[in-house]
Formats: C-alpha cells, sequence, structure tokens
C-alpha cells in the first residue's frame, strides 16, 4: 500500500505556490456541503463580498472561478471575445504569452505588444497601440512572474475607457501584494489566484467583472437544456463557445437564482473565503508593507552577497525578486543544494532567462523575516558550496538591517 500523503517540510520560496497559511488549511478541512444548502450560499455570498473589498470594488460581479488562474483568464476571453473580435496583448514576459495563446485559441484577432523582458509599458505605448489596432479587448498582466515585473495601471483604464476598450488585467501573481483599486483605476475585469499572496492554495480563482463587461456577456447568454426557467430568453449574442467557462452561466449559479451550473469546489470556497477573511483582518496598509519590507529586506541581502539584481528596479514586483546566477555558478545545483540540505525551494526561470537568474518569492504567508534570513542563509552556503565565495553573513546582516528599522518605525 503507498503511504499516508507527508510532504516534506518545504519553506516554499519561489515564484508560487508558496506555503498555505494554516488557517486557510483547517479551513478546507471543514465538512462539506451541498452548493444550494442555505448556509453554503451565505459563504458564497460572503466570499463575493470579502473579494469585492480585497479587488475594492462595487462589481456586483465579484466571485470565484473554480480553476487555477488560468481558468479565470481563459473563462473572460472565451466569454467576452468572438471569433474575429480585434484583441491586443501587452506583453512583457511569459505570461503575457500566455494570454496571447488563450486569446488566439478563442478566436481572437491578436495584435501583440512587446516591451523587453525586464521593463514595463509607459502609458502613452499602451494609447498608441489602442489607436492603431482598435480592439475590443485589451489584455495585461499587473505583475508578470516570469520577468518579476510591476506594469503600473492606474493610468491603463482610463485610457481604455477614452477609446471604448475593455479592459483585462491578469493579477494572478500581484492581488494582495500590490495596490490595485479596481474602481479607482477604472479596470473592467482582474483575475487573480490563491497561491501567492493571497497564501492559499491553488485551484480558485477570485474575479471581478465590471457592469460593462457584464453586459457584453450578458448578451451572450444561452442557458443549457434541462435548466431553463420558463421566462428564459436567449441573449441576442452567438453562444459561448466553453460550458464549464461560460461566465453568463456561471453568473447565473452565483447569483440568487442559484441556477445550476458546476458541483461547487466545496473546499475551494472555503479556502477562497479564509483567505479573503485573513487579508482583510491584518489589513491591506500591514500587508502591502509587509510586502515591500520582505523584499526591501532581500534585496539588500542579495546585493550584499556580491549578486546582482534583475530587470528594472523601479518596477520590480513587491513579492518577486529575479537573482542573475553569477558566473560559473551551476544554477541548478544551488537550487538542489537549498532543496536537499535546507528543505527550501526557490524558482529557476522561463525562456530567454532560463539559466540566467533564480526567482526568489517573498510574499503571503512566506512575506515574512525569519523567511527572508533563512532563504539568504542557505543560498551563501549553497554558493559556497559550489565553490563561489560571498562575504559570509554580510547577506543576512543586511537583511535583519532593513527588517529591523522597518519595525523600529512601527
Ligand atoms: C501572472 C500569472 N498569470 C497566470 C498564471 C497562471 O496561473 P495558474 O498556474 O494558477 O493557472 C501565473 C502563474 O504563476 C502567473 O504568475
Amino acid at each position: 500500500m503507498y503511504e499516508d500523503i507527508n510532504p516534506l517540510p518545504r519553506l516554499l520560496m519561489g515564484p508560487g505556490p508558496i506555503n498555505a497559511d494554516p488557517r486557510v488549511l483547517r479551513a478546507m478541512s471543514a465538512q462539506l456541503l451541498g452548493q444550494f444548502d442555505p448556509q453554503f450560499r451565505m459563504y458564497m455570498r460572503e466570499t463575493m463580498a470579502l473579494y469585492r473589498d480585497i479587488f475594492e470594488t462595487k462589481h456586483e460581479w465579484t466571485f470565484v472561478i473554480d480553476g487555477t488562474a488560468r481558468s479565470a483568464i481563459e473563462t473572460v476571453m472565451v466569454s467576452v471575445i468572438e471569433p474575429s473580435d480585434r484583441v491586443v496583448v501587452a506583453s512583457f514576459g511569459r505570461f503575457g504569452q500566455l494570454k496571447v495563446e488563450i486569446a488566439k485559441r478563442c478566436g481572437a484577432d491578436v495584435r501583440v505588444i512587446e516591451a523587453p523582458w525586464g521593463t514595463v509599458f509607459a502609458p502613452e505605448q499602451i494609447e498608441a497601440a489602442i489607436k492603431q489596432h482598435q480592439p475590443k479587448l485589451l489584455a495585461i498582466c499587473q505583475g508578470d512572474t516570469s520577468t518579476t515585473m510591476l506594469q503600473p495601471l492606474d493610468q491603463i483604464g482610463a485610457i481604455c475607457r477614452k477609446h471604448g476598450v475593455l479592459l483585462q488585467v491578469d493579477a494572478t501573481a500581484s492581488i494582495g501584494g500590490a495596490a490595485l483599486p479596481v474602481d479607482a483605476w477604472q479596470i473592467d475585469c482582474v483575475t487573480g489566484g490563491l497561491q501567492k499572496c493571497l497564501a492559499g492554495p491553488s485551484g480558485a480563482a477570485p474575479i471581478t467583472l465590471s457592469d460593462r463587461m457584464a453586459e457584453v456577456i450578458r448578451k451572450r447568454r444561452h442557458i443549457e437544456e434541462g435548466l431553463r426557467p420558463k421566462d428564459y430568453v436567449p441573449g441576442a449574442g452567438r453562444v459561448i463557445a466553453s460550458n464549464y467557462f461560460d461566465l453568463a452561466m456561471i453568473m447565473d449559479y452565483w447569483s440568487d437564482k442559484a441556477l445550476n451550473h458546476h458541483t461547487e469546489a466545496t473546499s475551494m470556497l472555503y479556502a477562497s473565503r479564509e483567505c479573503a477573511r485573513i487579508y482583510l483582518q491584518e489589513g491591506r496598509p500591514s500587508i502591502l508593507k509587509r510586502h515591500a519590507v520582505a523584499s526591501g529586506a532581500l534585496v539588500a541581502g542579495i546585493e550584499a552577497m556580491g549578486l546582482k539584481v534583475y530587470g528594472d528596479k523601479a518596477h520590480k514586483m513587491p513579492n518577486v525578486t529575479g537573482i542573475y546566477i553569477p558566473d560559473g555558478v551551476n544554477g541548478d545545483r544551488v537550487r538542489a543544494c537549498m532543496l536537499n540540505d535546507f528543505n527550501i525551494e526557490i524558482g529557476t526561470s522561463f525562456g530567454p532567462l532560463h539559466g540566467k537568474i533564480w526567482r526568489i518569492g517573498t510574499m503571503g504567508y512566506n512575506a515574512r523575516k525569519d523567511c527572508v534570513l533563512v532563504t539568504l542563509g542557505a543560498l551563501e552556503t549553497a554558493l559556497s558550496a559550489e565553490g563561489h565565495r560571498v562575504a559570509r553573513g554580510a547577506a543576512v546582516d543586511a537583511a535583519l538591517a532593513i527588517h529591523r528599522s522597518a519595525e523600529r518605525a512601527g
């Protein structure tokens, strides 16, 4: 017989997933309820309200998609895009490329603008692309973990409104760790994930939709046979090509109509609700500061060790840091030493950055002083074991100094 599941006590310091907050794991172990149980419907409504606070929005259509973060991205695209609709994807890394891929599969006429990896877009570049291509939808990441860059979005929503374009933001990696006031920034749609700054597991994806985006989707509302109410009038638009990812039906399911769709992933709903509850209990200012301090301390440690941080530092995500692998060092062997000798996971990287940088996450439950310090200490030893000499102790001292000064400032 196979043994019980008994995971090694890893510290997950990669670009996500990270260790879940134990309170989230406890919530997930609660007994199941049926999705039409009044108590469960109450948990669903509470989850909607909690995520409105997280997204800083009044959008009625704020809920959770059952699936990992890319399922929410795909849900939006398949429900909004009709074949030949023009879509601009502003891509500054691998997760921009993912949105290109999904939009193409939805039959969109995709126009891609690219910022070199390690940089972000100026708002003027986005506006120029919108003027040139006149898309229905603009899709962009807030934080792209592949390059560790954080795209400023404060002006993009207004630009999209001015030109009548819908704005879809992928905040999988940044939601909770970086400011994203959805209403103030006039964003039509944001999708996230739990497994990074929200301190949960992957498998549920918070989403919020503006009324104008919901209207576009509602026009394509076609309820599946067997569930149609007597007064059912199908939408005038084209049937959404996916049943599972049909946002019009998913909205009916989350609404007070409680129209059946999928069997709710009950334990993931508990997890989503608990992630949001814990987040709001600590409070946004404290959490944003915790991420900024942990990231600042990590960077200080890396530089004190004589290593170089990847990319435009002014636009680095506050929860993931790219670090150049020093010349002559085998990056995979260093990662293996950290994993096997210290139980610490750090990230490799994709595409053009593969073999060139490591990525270290300081987010969610792991955006903590102790996590930063032990990771730096382990990295220092792993580098020494590979014959790369660093000033011993300098990294941990520098990181500790940042944390101490933040603690003194209160
Ligand atoms: C920016 C971004 N978008 C999308 C995804 C895909 O998320 P998932 O693996 O949860 O489907 C990730 C995963 O790391 C991500 O960082």
